[in-house]
């Protein structure tokens, strides 16, 4: 099975990386990070406190997460319901670093993580794949860029979507972000040491591309 490991923080551009490079190698995607939402928004729904870890974990069982791929991509679906659209604003995304803190919710997502790399060939981005959800992955990278240009990149997403944000809480939401995701205790994000690192703040979406592409063709 080809598996394809890319982890690094909040807005790096991996998902863009990673999501052109399946679609290039005919492979699947796995967006885990939008799971680890899914999960933050359906205990919001419920009107689940995230900092009660005991709270969260009895709402567990009765909260099934899943991916499906469509003609939009992957579309993940709590319970069912497709949630994909719902998933982005700033709460849901500081709601999904804190519910990633839990251990009982990443052994949840990544059982089903690593169920799904078993059966397919794939491209799966996040903050451990490299680290603890595909250990033996033969592809690792660690995609990086300076705050200043992770947040720019998060502006002119939103912009182009027709929303106005300020640049500066941008930034600060992703340096918050990064600092919950790393100081974690359990699966933190941290560079797998055989993982290759691309600190991508000069670098073009093709560049990053042609060089994990490159590096795809070393190793299958
Ligand atoms: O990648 P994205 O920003 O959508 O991820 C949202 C949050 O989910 C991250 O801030 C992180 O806390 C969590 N996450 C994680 N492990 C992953 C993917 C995402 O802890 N493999």
């Amino acid at each position: 099975m080809i598996q394809i490991a890319i982890d690094g923080p909040a807005g790096a551009g991996k998902s863009t990386a990673a999501k052109e490079l399946a679609r290039r190698l005919h492979i699947n995607y796995m967006d885990t990070g939008a799971m680890y939402r899914a999960m933050a928004y359906a205990l919001m729904q419920r009107g689940i406190d995230i900092a009660d870890h005991a709270a969260v974990e009895k709402e567990l069982g009765s909260i099934d997460i899943a991916v499906q791929y469509g003609e939009q991509g992957q579309r993940v679906l709590a319970n069912g319901t497709d949630v994909t659209d719902f998933i982005r604003t700033p709460e849901v995304s500081k709601g999904a670093s804190d519910v990633a803190v839990i251990p009982a919710v990443r052994l949840k997502l990544v059982k089903t993580q690593q169920e799904t790399a078993e059966k397919y060939d794939i491209v799966m981005d996040g903050r451990d794949i490299g680290t603890y959800v595909l250990p033996d992955a033969k592809v690792k990278f660690f995609i990086t860029a300076s705050s200043a240009e992770r947040a720019k990149r998060r502006y002119l997403e939103w912009k182009a979507a027709g929303i106005q944000k300020d640049i500066r809480e941008l930034e600060q939401e992703i340096i918050s972000r990064d600092k919950t995701d790393s100081e974690r205790e359990f699966a933190p994000l941290r560079q797998a040491e055989d993982a290759i690192l691309l600190d991508t703040t000069d670098m073009g979406i093709e560049d990053v591309l042609q060089a994990v592409i490159r590096r795809v063709r070393e190793v299958y």
